[in-house]
């Protein structure tokens, strides 16, 4: 596209090709602070401690060692106490050993080893500490703090994408889900996710589930999966308690088996927000992507979350003999030929076509900034950095339209498919809703993904 096509489009207000690719993909204009300030200064510990360990060659150290590296630590912290970031290491410290229990050398050197990258993740699925870490934020951000009866098995993820990719490609691969399928997708929806079962792989036969009736098509159990971004975008709303307990009770009472995959990237903007994966633990899939309320879309954080009580392994197990002959071929490198892997373990191998499942898993780098975001909320008793994010989203509910938004306004099908009742869906929290005439829904075209970036001007410290 040239120039000219480029100014011909601003002045008619059309959307160009890249604002058209761009616009499911909100990337937030602020960023957390607090957390990134404790990755580097963690750097600078797992250097020293690696320097400790073997320094006979100049630019060459070893792997941190872990016998008393906690002690070490909290001396590095008091002779940096006054770094960036060295509050909240500070702070994790205490939190795992006396929220979570966690050996205080363990999680020191696991966090040491992750920050420099020494190594292959170990377990693949995701490192020990920061699952447990990962898995206390996930009860206080998505299950309003309640936790399960039994846990969640985590597996980290190069963002919400991935997860999306694994979760889609291993149910196919183990039959959870057969080309031309019956699916049900809760609308509005993220638009790759009207995409996905559409590309001719899947082939599903969709039905939308546009209000509260519509749950009730949920008890077809012809029906074997559901699909629901929540809270969804656009428009920015969740789905009700009342409509969550209905949607469980169907599932109960005539679906059992249905596999519900959530994407609750949007939840933690809310306060205490239920996913499905906490109202139905044994049938959801959740997905949870740091991308959003971090700010750090450039990371590629993200968690699959499957409850260790499921349906999913369940039905790998009722499968007809010859599918699972041919499934235990499959995995048989990594299982010495049971039959006994689960589902969550599938996810892994399959990320990495099971012949390099060896080497899977998310970067450790990675998983040491994922446990301090999630550390960073944890430890911030007051959700302060929640009321923050919020305080910066309310006045963009209120504020009519910039251009840029404008400019990113969905395709007219996705529009179309902003139809949502206030019985299903309620809207966020008064903080976050304009003042007046709230109409529940229609805020701001391109939903809480559009309210993330914003053209208005933003307060310098430098400035003022
Ligand atoms: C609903 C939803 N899910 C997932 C994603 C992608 O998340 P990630 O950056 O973690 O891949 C987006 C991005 O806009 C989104 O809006």
């Amino acid at each position: 596209m040239n120039v000219g096509d480029i100014v011909t489009r601003a002045r008619k207000r059309e959307p160009s090709p890249e604002t058209m690719l761009t616009a499911d993909r909100g990337n937030p204009d602020w960023i957390a602070t607090e957390p990134r300030e404790a990755f580097f200064l963690l750097g600078k510990f797992g250097l020293a401690e690696s320097r400790l360990v073997w320094d006979e060659w100049e630019g060459v150290g070893g792997m941190p060692s872990k016998p008393h590296i906690h002690e070490r630590y909290v001396a590095f912290l008091q002779g940096n106490r006054d770094e960036p970031g060295a509050g909240l290491l500070m702070r994790s410290l205490d939190y795992v050993t006396n929220m979570l229990g966690l050996d205080p050398d363990a999680f020191v050197h696991e966090l040491a080893g992750s920050v420099i990258g020494d190594n292959y993740p170990a377990p693949d699925r995701m490192l020990r500490c920061c699952e447990k870490i990962v898995h206390a934020y996930l009860v206080k951000e998505m299950c309003a703090s309640k936790p399960p009866a039994r846990p969640y098995d985590l597996f980290a993820t190069e963002g919400g994408t991935a997860a999306m990719c694994y979760v889609f490609d291993s149910a196919m691969i183990n039959g959870l889900l057969k080309r031309g399928d019956k699916i049900a997708i809760m609308a509005p929806v993220f638009r790759p996710y009207l995409e996905i079962p559409r590309l001719d792989r899947y082939s599903f036969a969709i039905t939308e589930i546009h209000d509260d009736a519509g749950l009730t098509e949920l008890a077809d159990p012809s029906i074997k999966a559901l699909f629901c971004v929540n809270p969804s975008s656009p428009p920015p709303v969740m789905i009700s308690p009342a409509s969550l307990n209905k949607l469980a009770a169907i599932v109960r009472d005539n679906n059992p088996g249905l596999a519900v995959i959530s994407d609750d990237v949007y939840g933690t903007f809310v306060d205490g927000f239920r996913s499905l994966m906490s109202v139905l633990p044994r049938n959801t899939i959740g997905v949870y992507s740091f991308s959003k309320y971090f700010g750090c879309t450039g990371w590629r954080l993200g968690v699959i979350a499957i409850n260790q009580d499921n349906v999913f392994d369940e039905k790998i197990a009722a499968l007809p003999a010859a599918q699972k002959r041919a499934l235990q071929r499959r995995y048989s490198s990594i299982t010495l030929g049971q039959d006994r892997l689960r589902f969550v373990d599938r996810l892994v191998a399959d990320s990495r076509q099971v012949a390099l499942s060896r080497t899977a898993g998310l970067s450790l780098p990675q998983q040491a900034q994922m446990a301090l975001f999630a550390l960073f909320a944890l430890t911030d008793s007051g959700d302060s950095y929640k009321r923050v994010c919020q305080g910066i989203l309310a006045p963009r509910l209120q504020a009519p339209r910039p251009e840029a938004q404008a400019n990113s306004t969905p395709r007219p099908e996705a529009q179309a498919n902003s139809t949502l009742t206030r019985e299903m869906l309620v809207p966020p929290p008064r903080k976050l809703l304009p003042r007046r005439g709230y109409t529940g829904g229609g805020v701001g075209v391109g939903g809480v993904c559009g309210l993330l970036c914003w053209d208005a001007p933003r307060v310098s410290r430098a400035k003022a």
